[in-house]
């Protein structure tokens, strides 16, 4: 089958995504100040490479080549994140005038190249400065945040058409604080959930500063969600997929959509619950004009764990393939949720790609992959979810966190030694479904 713009409702935006920390590079240029991930790189054994994103893809200085890629793509949009720490390199007071020029300069190229810029505040380089005060854990660095989304808004909300706040709280909780992955590295429960809260509660007062401006810009949250399906029908495995689904998804989605935390995770999570005080989730329900959706794959829950069916396809993640998930997700958001109108902010695969003598790097899992997601995106919408936009992640090969550069995700292939990009296959297919010139693929 063979995808056209005509299987997505009328005005659906195709984009591509990524991120400050993961492309930019520059680490200490024009008074950036230090953030968790620079610090969490020098500690030995938490990045599998060793590596860090000190240089990334040079991004910083190739921005207008990198724009030029863009438009020859076809992109309708782009999503990137600005790094706080360029903006206000301790996390507070002063802001850092060649931070926001920056940002600046970039917006203004990709309205020049006829791109509509989708920005997000956070994708996860706080201030190092913020985390020396406990990071997430401590409720002022909620204030803190809506202080710079306001700088930000004020400076770039008559230009870019939407503004994120958070991109992935889960990550920048569960899987930084509870399983000790991401920057900064701990493991406990408590000072997760309480990060968590703190995450809501500055997404939330950083909606009500930037609603305060009144820019036109749209303002939503970005969440990562999984859906967790039961391996059997027995009472213990439902079980264990319920709490996935709550760890996972309904801890973020009950409190900004419903004003409430999902009372059998509360119950759950006994004595690590977080501390929430009069108005918090008031503040964290403020109306959003749109949901941002990351997916990526589903989890299979047994109660001995999750399980990974032998059949399947994965990524170079070890993430499933599975498409179905995608399009049941967004059914049951629309289905059992007051969603906002969504976008697929991301979504994406990993493969081992091998840049070749030829023009073009082959990567048929990655096409194949984006087909069938696209296509599952075209079916929910045609079941009535109101789904705008997707943007693949991502853009370019990248520093993909824990697994430095050993993971590709790019519509491009970036050469890190000299910084050239080439196209992948991936990418014509995706130029060609923009410009209404679809290239078939097996
Ligand atoms: C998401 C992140 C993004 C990238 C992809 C693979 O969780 O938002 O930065 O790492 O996963």
């Amino acid at each position: 089958m063979t995808l056209t713009r005509k299987d997505f409702p009328q005005g659906f935006l195709f984009g591509t995504a990524t991120s400050s920390y993961q492309i930019e590079g520059a680490a200490s240029e024009d008074g950036r100040g230090p953030s968790i991930w620079d610090t969490f790189c020098r500690e030995p054994g938490r990045i599998h490479d060793g590596t860090s994103g000190d240089v990334a893809c040079d991004h910083y200085h190739l921005w207008p080549e990198d724009l030029d890629l863009l438009r020859e793509l076809g992109v309708d949009a782009y999503r990137f994140s600005l790094a706080w720490p360029r903006i206000q390199p301790t996390g507070s007071g002063a802001v850092n005038e060649k931070g926001l020029e920056f940002y600046d300069r970039l917006v203004d190229g990709l309205l020049e190249r006829g791109i509509q810029p989708y920005a997000t505040l956070y994708h996860w380089d706080l201030p190092q400065a913020l985390q020396d005060i406990g990071g997430w854990t401590n409720r002022e660095v909620a204030h803190r945040f809506a202080e710079y989304a306001g700088i930000v808004t004020a400076r770039l909300g008559d230009r870019v058409r939407s503004i994120a706040t958070l991109n992935e709280p889960w990550c920048s909780s569960l899987l930084s604080y509870d399983i000790g992955e991401h920057a900064p590295g701990l493991r406990d429960r408590r000072l997760a959930l309480a990060a968590a809260h703190h995450l809501m509660l500055g997404h939330g007062q950083a909606m009500q500063a930037m609603r305060a401006l009144n820019t036109g810009a749209d303002l939503g949250l970005v969440l990562n969600l999984t859906p967790a399906y039961p391996a059997s029908q027995s009472p213990a495995d439902l079980m264990a997929a319920q709490f996935a689904d709550g760890y996972a998804n309904r801890w973020f989605l009950d409190p900004v959509l419903r004003g409430e935390y999902p009372q059998d995770m509360w119950e759950a999570f006994g004595q690590d619950v977080p501390d929430v005080q009069a108005g918090d989730l008031e503040t964290i329900r403020e109306p959003l004009d749109f949901l941002g959706v990351n997916y990526y794959t589903r989890s299979l829950v047994a109660e001995a764990g999750t399980q990974k069916p032998a059949q399947a396809q994965y990524t170079h993640m070890d993430w499933e393939v599975y498409p179905q998930g995608l399009s049941d997700l967004l059914v049951r958001l629309h289905r059992e949720y007051p969603v906002p109108p969504i976008y697929i902010t991301e979504n994406g695969a990993a493969y081992p790609d091998e840049r070749g003598s030829g023009e073009t790097v082959s990567d048929p899992d990655r096409l194949a992959y984006y087909q069938a997601h696209l296509a599952a995106v075209a079916d929910a919408a045609r079941q009535g979810v109101d789904v705008r936009g997707y943007f693949a992640w991502s853009m370019l090969d990248n520093f993909e966190w824990a697994y430095g550069y050993s993971r590709r995700f790019g519509l491009f292939y970036v050469d890190y030694q000299t910084q050239e990009r080439t196209w992948k296959e991936s990418g014509r297919w995706y130029q060609g479904l923009m410009s209404g010139t679809p290239v078939a693929a097996d």
